[in-house]
C-alpha cells in the first residue's frame, strides 16, 4: 500500500494514518451550552495543532464551544502556516470559500490566526477583504477582546510577539484526539537562521517552557488515560530552562527524565532535532528508558556542504553523517530516523544533489518529508540568493529523492518483518474495523488483527509482512 502522492510541493511517504494527524483540519465538539459556537481548521506543523488547542481553552473560558460543524459555527478560525508559497495558497483557497459562508451569514467573523497572520499582518485584512480578525502566535490570549472588537464593528490585529510567552498555565482542549497520544508543547519560537525558513520571522524568538508545567501537563494526560505525550519544538535539543532564582536548570536531557519517570506506561516522544544541537547525552537518555521511543526526526535538508552552509544549518555532512553514527552506536541500528529534504536550493549543482541522494543511502531513512525549494519573502535566501533551479529541474530532483526514500522505508520495514513489536493502539485501521492500527517504537505504523484488543493496549505484534508504508503483523498471545 503506497500512500497517496499529495502533489509534488509536499510529498512524503506517510501512511493515510499518519498524513492525517498532519496538514488537516482540526476541530471537535464540546457541548457544554455555551453561546457561541468556535470552529478552528489548522494548518502547518504539529506546534500549530498543539496551539489551536490552547486557542480552543481560551475561547472556551470566553463563551465559545468547539463544533466540527462550519455551518454551525459563530466564529471561523484559520490557524494557518506560511513554510511554503502552497501552504499560503490553500489557506487563501480556503478563505474564499469561507467567504461564500458568510455571504449568508453576516454575522461570521472570520479570523486569520498562525503564521500567515504573523507574517501578513495587517495587509491581511485589505489583501483578504473577508477577514475580520488577525491574530498572531503569541497573541492568543488577547483574543477574547479582540473579538469583542469585532463585534463592535472593527477589525481586529495582534500580531505582537513576544519574548516570553509560553501559555504554559493554559490547559489545552485537546482538539481530535484520539484519547491515546498528545503533543505538549516546550518551547516556542526559533532562534536559528535557517536561510530558506520563514519560520523565525512568524513565531519569534526562541523560548523554553517552565519544566514543571511541562511535566504537570503530561502527568494530568495520564491521569485522564492517555499513553503517549509527544514534545514539540522546533529545536528541542536547545530547550533550556532555569527557575527565576537560577537554582534550577533544566536541558532538554533532563527534561526528557523527567516526563519519562511520570509513568513507565506512557510512551515519550519529541520533535524536531536539531543536528547541530542533538547530543549523546540525549541519546544515552533515550537508551536509559524503555519508554522514550527509539525515533528520531533529524531534518538533514541537504547531504552537501557548500548547501548547507548557503542554507545557515551550521553544520556540514560530515558532522551530520557523524551524528548519525552516534544514533546508531548508542541506540542501535534498529532506532527510526527520519529527514526532511529541499530539493534545488539555490545554485545547488547537479552534483550536490547527488550528495542528497548518497547521504540517503548512507542513513537509510525510515521516513522523509520532501519539498521542493519555495523562496518566501524576507528571508535570508530571498534576500541573498537567487532562486535559480527551475521548476522543472526542482521537480526532477525531488522525485529522485522521493524514489530512493520509498526504497529505503521499504528496506527498513523489511527490517522489523520477523520480529515481535510493543505496538501502541490508536483505533481501527482506515480500511477495516477487524483491524487495529497503532505504532510500535520506532514510529511505524502496524495494522493487526483486532481480536480482544482496543485502543489505548499496548500489544506485542509479530510483524510477519510490510509495505512502503506499514507494518502488518498478528498479536502474540
Ligand atoms: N525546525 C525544523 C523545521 C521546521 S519547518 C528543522 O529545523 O528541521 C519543516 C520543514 O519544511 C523544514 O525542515 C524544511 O525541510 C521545509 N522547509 C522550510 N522552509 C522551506 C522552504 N522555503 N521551501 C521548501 N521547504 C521548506
Ligand atoms: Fe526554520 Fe531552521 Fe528554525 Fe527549523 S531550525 S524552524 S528550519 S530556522
Ligand atoms: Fe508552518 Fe508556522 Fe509551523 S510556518 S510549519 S505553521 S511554525
Amino acid at each position: 500500500m503506497h500512500a497517496p502522492i499529495l502533489d509534488l510541493d509536499f510529498i512524503d511517504n506517510r501512511t493515510p494514518e499518519q498524513a492525517a494527524s498532519c496538514d488537516t483540519k482540526v476541530t471537535a465538539d464540546s457541548n457544554t451550552g455555551r453561546q457561541r459556537k468556535l470552529y478552528i481548521e489548522s494548518y502547518g506543523c504539529q506546534m500549530n495543532f498543539s496551539d489551536s488547542e490552547i486557542v480552543s481553552s481560551i475561547l472556551f473560558e470566553a463563551g465559545f464551544d468547539t463544533t466540527s460543524e462550519v455551518n454551525s459555527a459563530d466564529l471561523v478560525l484559520l490557524n494557518t502556516c506560511s513554510i511554503r508559497e502552497k501552504a499560503e495558497q490553500t489557506v487563501r483557497n480556503r478563505l474564499v470559500q469561507l467567504n461564500h459562508l458568510k455571504k449568508k451569514k453576516p454575522n461570521l467573523v472570520i479570523g486569520v490566526l498562525g503564521c500567515m497572520a504573523e507574517r501578513l499582518k495587517k495587509n491581511l485584512l485589505e489583501e483578504e477583504k473577508m477577514v475580520d480578525l488577525v491574530v498572531g502566535p503569541d497573541a492568543y490570549r488577547d483574543l477574547p477582546s479582540l473579538i469583542n472588537e469585532v463585534d463592535e464593528g472593527q477589525k481586529a490585529v495582534n500580531v505582537l510577539l513576544s519574548r516570553e510567552e509560553t501559555y504554559a498555565d493554559i490547559n489545552p482542549i485537546r482538539l481530535n484526539s484520539n484519547g491515546v497520544s498528545a503533543f505538549v508543547s516546550i518551547m516556542r519560537g526559533c532562534d536559528n537562521m535557517c536561510s530558506f525558513c520563514v519560520v523565525p520571522f512568524t513565531r519569534g524568538r526562541e523560548r523554553s517552557r517552565d519544566a514543571h508545567s511541562i511535566a504537570r501537563e503530561a502527568q494530568a494526560l495520564v491521569e485522564q488515560g492517555y499513553k503517549e505525550v509527544t514534545l514539540l519544538g522546533q529545536n528541542v535539543d536547545s530547550y533550556k530552562w532555569a527557575s527565576e532564582d537560577g537554582s534550577e536548570k533544566v536541558n532538554f536531557a533532563q527534561l526528557l527524565e523527567m516526563v519519562a519517570l511520570i509513568s513507565p506506561d506512557l510512551r515519550v516522544r519529541f520533535s524536531t532535532s536539531h543536528p547541530k544541537d542533538i547530543t549523546d547525552e540525549v541519546l544515552y537518555t533515550m537508551k536509559k528508558y524503555d519508554n522514550i521511543c527509539n525515533y528520531i526526526h533529524l531534518p538533514a535538508q541537504s547531504g552537501n556542504s557548500r548547501v548547507l552552509k548557503l542554507m545557515n544549518r551550521t553544520y556540514d555532512r560530515e558532522w551530520y553523517m557523524e551524528r548519525v553514527d552516534s544514533i546508531r552506536r548508542i541506540l542501535g541500528e534498529e532506532c527510526g530516523i527520519s529527514t526532511d529534504m529541499i530539493a534545488g536550493f539555490c545554485s545547488e549543482t547537479e552534483e550536490e544533489h547527488q550528495d542528497t541522494l548518497s547521504l540517503m543511502d548512507y542513513v537509510q531513512y525510515d521516513l522523509a518529508y520532501m519539498f521542493f525549494y519555495s523562496e518566501r519573502p524576507g528571508t535570508l535566501a530571498a534576500r541573498k540568493l537567487e532562486d535559480d533551479i527551475p521548476l522543472e529541474t526542482k521537480k526532477r530532483r525531488l522525485e529522485e529523492i522521493i524514489d530512493k526514500q520509498r526504497q529505503y522505508s521499504l528496506v527498513r520495514n523489511q527490517l522489523a518483518v520477523g520480529k515481535v513489536h510493543r505496538v501502541l493502539v490508536e483505533g481501527f485501521s482506515k480500511r477495516s474495523d477487524e483491524m487495529l492500527s497503532g505504532r510500535n517504537d520506532q514510529n511505524k505504523v502496524v495494522i493487526f488483527p483486532r481480536m480482544h484488543f482496543k485502543k489505548g493496549d499496548y500489544v506485542d505484534v509479530l510483524v510477519t509482512d510490510c509495505s512502503v508504508g506499514t507494518l502488518f503483523g498478528e498479536p502474540v498471545l
